[in-house]
């Protein structure tokens, strides 16, 4: 990948995406070698790290940054890829000490190796005494059964701010809203609501949606043969990124415009409009957006390329304009 030839061993990685897809992967420790977390680490682990990366602009966009010299927990850590791409984003002085957790020891041992080459220097450990600062939290909620789910809970009550990204899945975004449910009234939500209220995805009008969002890999995967190959054998359409997020912190939420709404879910394409659902403190809500509105917006709609922060002028349900909504100290992405 990223021109390494790698020579991976194709069958266990489908085997191991086969577990992930029939819900399966919860129920023992699966990684049984160091080859196969090398090869986990160099694809699904980058795929994992390009939702965390669209997941921090989407955080700089929304006006929000952890304080400095944090105490990191990342819960079930897998290669790290969690918190490597923390302090790739946030640098070095935003962690004061590590802490991994993994019911597997193998995978223990690579993230520790992992951390200690990139980012030399940051004191990595098992177990802290001290509360953490920061839970992260990457694709586990789906493979942990009732006892992991509330040990998980037990330790994001301990934690200052949370950032937990999973797969873009009804599952995994039905059990993200319900560790949200149980969790808002520690903590402030950041993201992606921009209130605390009940979550508006769950009621009846809104069956076919759940929370989600799309983000892009880099352009260069597409000129790349070892990439190309990996999408091929493993079935995998590489333009796809699906994910759920949610982010929590005991500080103040940024504030953000009133009325401002969340696109989320999957809006319906019809001839010349299509239904938008937006997230509000009142609810999740379908509005129409016809094509002639705004021909350009409409278009990078349908390449799902639009902010997902806006304001919407309504004329009733329909919408007649759209602002993208950007913290107002915040320039760039
Ligand atoms: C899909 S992998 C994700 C790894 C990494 N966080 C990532 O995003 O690439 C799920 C990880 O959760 C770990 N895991 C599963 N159940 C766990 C539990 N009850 N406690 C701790 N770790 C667990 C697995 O061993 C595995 O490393």
């Amino acid at each position: 990948m990223y021109g390494t030839q790698m020579d991976f061993d194709w069958s266990a990685l489908d085997t191991l995406r086969k577990t992930y897809l029939n819900g399966t992967a919860g129920t023992a420790d699966y990684w049984n070698s160091d080859t196969l977390l090398a090869a986990y680490d160099a694809t699904f682990a980058r795929r994992i790290a390009w939702k965390w990366q669209w997941v921090f602009s989407e955080l700089h966009r929304r006006g929000w940054q952890p304080p400095s010299s944090l105490e990191i927990l990342d819960f079930g850590c897998g290669t790290g890829v969690a918190v490597r791409e923390a302090l790739n984003h946030w640098g070095p002085t935003f962690a004061s000490g590590i802490t991994l957790k993994d019911r597997s020891v193998r995978a223990l041992r690579f993230a520790e190796a992992a951390l200690a080459r990139e980012h030399p220097g940051v004191p990595i450990r098992r177990s802290s005494d001290s509360p953490p600062g920061m839970v992260l939290v990457s694709h586990v909620l789906t493979e942990l059964d009732a006892i992991g789910e509330s040990h998980l809970l037990n330790i994001l009550r301990t934690a200052q701010s949370a950032i937990i990204v999973e797969p873009g899945t009804s599952d995994a975004s039905r059990r993200l809203i319900a560790l949200r449910d149980q969790l808002r009234s520690d903590f402030n939500v950041i993201a992606p609501c921009t209130h605390r209220a009940s979550c508006g995805m769950l009621t009846k009008a809104n069956e076919r949606h759940w929370c989600h969002f799309h983000a892009s890999p880099p352009p260069e995967i597409f000129q790349d043969g070892d990439w190309m190959m990996f999408g091929k054998v493993m079935g995998i359409d590489l333009r796809a990124l699906p994910l759920s997020f949610l982010v929590l912190d005991r500080r103040p939420a940024p504030p953000v415009p009133r009325d401002v709404v969340r696109v989320t879910g999957n809006p319906r394409f019809y001839k010349g409009y299509a239904l938008l659902p937006g997230c509000t403190e009142s609810g999740v809500h379908e509005r129409r957006f016809s094509r002639r509105t705004d021909t350009r917006l409409f278009r990078d709609l349908e390449k799902g390329r639009v902010p997902s922060l806006q304001h919407w002028s309504l004329d009733g349900t329909e919408i007649t304009a759209v602002t993208p909504v950007t913290n107002p100290d915040v320039t760039s992405a």
